[in-house]
């Protein structure tokens, strides 16, 4: 089984970025998590993060050729992007949300997603745990709808 995971913009600073909000791991920490556990659940990663709009669609796109599942964390697009609705809708694969806080308790704005209604479900408030979660639940869609 096979899993695009895809960081948007400014998660490539965390770490440094609002450490107070986002805590203290680093994105390279994050990706080492996941990393461990889809080896432990027998899932193969391919992890990116971009800033640009574009190259998130891009990857999402090209995942149709070799993945059975995304896991995104759309960072400050999933509240603007409709481009990149389309583009998880276009491709149809299973895609879970991760968000690392809980955007439902933060401003009014963070707390509408224009990604979340074309994904299976949204994580939101663990921190890079939500990642691992991502996985266990694109897993057991995955097994499930294949058998
Ligand atoms: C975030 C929440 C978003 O509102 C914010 O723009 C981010 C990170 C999160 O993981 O908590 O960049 O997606």
């Amino acid at each position: 089984m096979r899993v695009l995971v895809v960081h948007g913009p400014n998660l490539n600073m965390l770490g440094q970025r609002e450490p107070d909000t986002y805590g203290a791991q680093t994105l390279e920490q994050i990706d080492e998590m996941i990393t461990e556990a889809a080896e432990k659940l027998g899932i193969e990663v391919n992890i990116i993060q971009s800033n640009h709009e574009g190259e998130l669609i891009e990857a999402i796109q090209q995942a149709l050729a070799w993945a059975d599942a995304i896991v995104i964390n759309p960072a400050g697009y999933t509240h603007t992007s409709v481009a990149i609705r389309d583009a998880l809708a276009a491709v149809g694969l299973p895609a879970i949300e991760v968000h690392l806080t809980n955007v439902h308790a933060r401003e009014q704005f963070r707390r509408r997603s224009l990604t979340a209604p074309v994904c299976r479900g949204q994580i939101s408030g663990f921190g890079g745990v939500g990642y691992v979660l991502a996985l266990h639940a694109a897993r057991k869609i995955v097994e499930e709808e294949s058998s």
